[in-house]
């Protein structure tokens, strides 16, 4: 594994903290098995998140090509947008980034962190719209005599899945510390290059626990594939040969909802306990999904009281800025797994 020999653009505050949830436990009641949150939202660029790791190796690359501006695209609330804007800051490039309004405009959440760090933002319509400009972008800027260095949706490369397997062994050793080899690992997976560099990274370092992909657009089919094919060419990137079929990745679809960006009642209600309980701070499009997955999986018994888990929390807190009234609604599912006086009051 030539984990060590890719250079890196640190971005990182260091290891994220791994915490006990147990007030969240014990709102759960005595079904719950034991969860750890690894806090990927503490990775200490611009409110944290999981593209920092990514990010890390693709600026990285951007600066040895001698590259003068970062060109990202996403949706108007992206946190890989945000993210891609801060680590340019800090790297003294410019960054342009391509969003669509396809969930509204308003300059509020990510979208305005991306304008206070200096990003030039273009907004088109949709998603089609955006996929023709970056088609066309590298060629656009070239002409104007930049150098311009393209990062595809969710910095979803071998590059930067590589991000991904450097956190597996940050994780092996802190649950070495706390004594666990938790069963499953959930995240929530959308362009699927964090899953991916972590079922490199577990096949790798061999560790004991199962990758559990929550989607927040796709379907199980279509990411698992992609998933096993960007693990592949990481692995391929890392001089390790792995090979990976499709239906060894692990990834529901069943908690998107709406759709992408869209929330659901049950991901609003993980926001909230997860709020109230441990004072952590989930958004709607991402890891409250992923969390809606793992308390299904509990309630379901799918997840053992005797179990451990780890929940990735993957980031995405400035959104929930853009979310105002809606996340202060009334809860609109029963998250409870036992009747409501058997369970440790929540003080609010
Ligand atoms: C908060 C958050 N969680 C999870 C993900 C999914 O990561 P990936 O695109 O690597 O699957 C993203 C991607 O933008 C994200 O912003």
């Amino acid at each position: 594994m030539h984990l060590s020999m890719l250079p890196r653009y640190p971005l990182l505050a260091g290891p994220t903290p791994l915490q006990r949830a147990t007030n969240l436990e014990a709102s759960l009641g005595s079904r719950s098995p034991r969860i750890y949150i690894k806090r990927d939202d503490l990775t200490g660029l611009a409110f944290g998140g999981n593209k920092a790791r990514k990010l890390e190796y693709l600026v990285a690359d951007a600066l040895a090509r001698r590259a003068t501006v970062l060109v990202t695209e996403g949706a108007v609330q992206s946190n890989h947008a945000r993210l891609t804007a801060a680590a340019a800051a800090r790297a003294g490039l410019e960054c342009l980034l391509i969003l669509d309004a396809r969930n509204g405009e308003a300059v509020e959440g990510n979208l305005l962190l991306d304008h206070l760090v200096g990003a030039e933002v273009r907004i088109v319509r949709d998603q089609l719209t955006r996929k023709k400009v970056m088609a066309t972008i590298d060629d656009e800027l070239r002409a104007d005599g930049q150098h311009p260095y393209v990062i595809p949706t969710g910095g979803s490369t071998p590059l930067g899945a590589a991000g991904y397997v450097a956190f597996v062994l940050e994780l092996i050793n802190q649950l070495q510390e706390v004594g666990e080899s938790p069963r499953r690992l959930y995240l929530a997976s959308s362009s699927m290059g964090t899953q991916a560099g972590i079922e490199v990274g577990v096949r790798a370092f061999s560790a004991s626990f199962l990758v559990q992909g929550i989607a927040v657009s796709g379907t199980t089919y279509e990411l698992a594939r992609q998933t096993s094919e960007l693990a592949e060419a990481t692995a391929t990137l890392l001089h390790t040969r792995q090979r990976f079929h499709f239906g060894e990745i692990l990834v529901e679809d069943g908690f998107i909802g709406p759709g992408y960006g869209k929330a659901t009642p049950e991901g609003l209600d993980a926001i909230r306990l997860l709020a109230r309980t441990e004072a952590i701070f989930l958004d709607p499009a991402y890891s409250a999904k992923a969390m809606a997955g793992l308390l299904h999986h509990i309630q379901t018994g799918e997840l053992r009281p005797n179990d451990s888990v780890v929940f990735l929390h993957t980031g995405g807190g400035p959104s929930v800025f853009a979310w105002g009234e809606r996340l202060l609604a009334e809860p609109q599912s029963a998250i409870a797994l036992e009747p409501a006086d058997t369970r440790v009051p929540v003080t609010r």
